[in-house]
């Protein structure tokens, strides 16, 4: 097997894990990338951290071809990975026409959700040649039906179906599957039963790989924080303070001479 799957399912074989973060524009996927991170998703969730809806429910594919665009001119070695946002790939041909205006815009890969219920989406990506990321669990995209973000695989049904759709998303052709808000028992039970690799988001250490929305990591967006996601920085913090020193020193109450 050659290409992206191939590359990822040799990956799960040796044992090296995969550090996959968020970017939206330049200068974060060009930090992100010369970092180190191996993929970078241009994810729906910036409709929240930066458009400032309160869900992924209004992103448009207009939006992500956007900031695909940036995230492509800034970094040159991470797998840039895209989110097919909500309601363009209802359909097989929809999902491969959409796509295709992301792989475009300098995607190597998209990003979708659901298991089972959109295989045959997966399938015809595939067979158009756009690798393809699957997303199983908690699905952002269903938040308003879901009423919230809650963990999910903690009953006996919904462990069953979470199982059904991993295996069902690698038939179908994904080269990886990102595992949200997941009960880290089932994550582990499932990742080594899987030849592609499993990247999780609040689902435990048993992946092989995470993913965090970068302004979780860095404190970038501090009106929500995800209780699974370790903040390392204080970027909201030293934003604050950089700003409230220039309007002192503008405003002549500080006796400093402005920049
Ligand atoms: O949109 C996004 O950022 C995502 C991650 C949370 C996996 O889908």
């Amino acid at each position: 097997m050659k290409g992206i799957a191939g590359e990822f399912q040799a990956r799960k074989a040796d044992g090296r894990k995969i550090a996959a973060l968020t970017a939206y524009d330049y200068p974060t996927a060009r930090l992100v990338d010369e970092a180190g991170a191996d993929l970078i998703l241009v994810g729906d969730s910036l409709g929240m951290v930066v458009l400032g809806y309160p869900d992924t429910t209004q992103v448009t594919l207009a939006d992500m071809i956007r900031h695909t665009g940036a995230v492509t001119r800034g970094a040159k070695n991470a797998l840039i990975v895209t989110d097919l946002p909500i309601d363009t790939y209802d359909t097989p041909d929809q999902a491969v026409a959409s796509a295709r205006q992301l792989i475009e815009a300098g995607a190597r890969a998209v990003k979708l959700e659901g298991g089972a219920a959109v295989a045959p989406q997966i399938r015809a990506l595939v067979a158009a040649g756009i690798p393809v990321l699957a997303h199983i669990g908690m699905l952002p995209q269903h938040i308003r039906e879901e009423g919230g973000y809650k963990i999910k695989g903690r009953t006996a049904e919904e462990a069953e179906a979470i199982r059904r759709d991993a295996v069902a998303v690698q038939e179908a052709g994904a080269f990886a599957v990102v595992m949200e808000i997941i009960i880290p028992g089932l994550t582990a039970e499932i990742t080594p039963s899987l030849q592609i690799p499993t990247i999780g988001i609040g689902s435990g250490e048993g992946c092989d790989g995470q993913i965090l929305v970068l302004h979780d990591l860095v404190g970038l967006y501090p009106w929500f924080k995800p209780k699974f996601a370790k903040q390392r920085a204080e970027t909201a913090a030293a934003i604050t303070t950089a700003v409230r020193e220039y309007v002192a020193d503008v405003h002549g109450d500080t006796g400093m001479t402005p920049p």
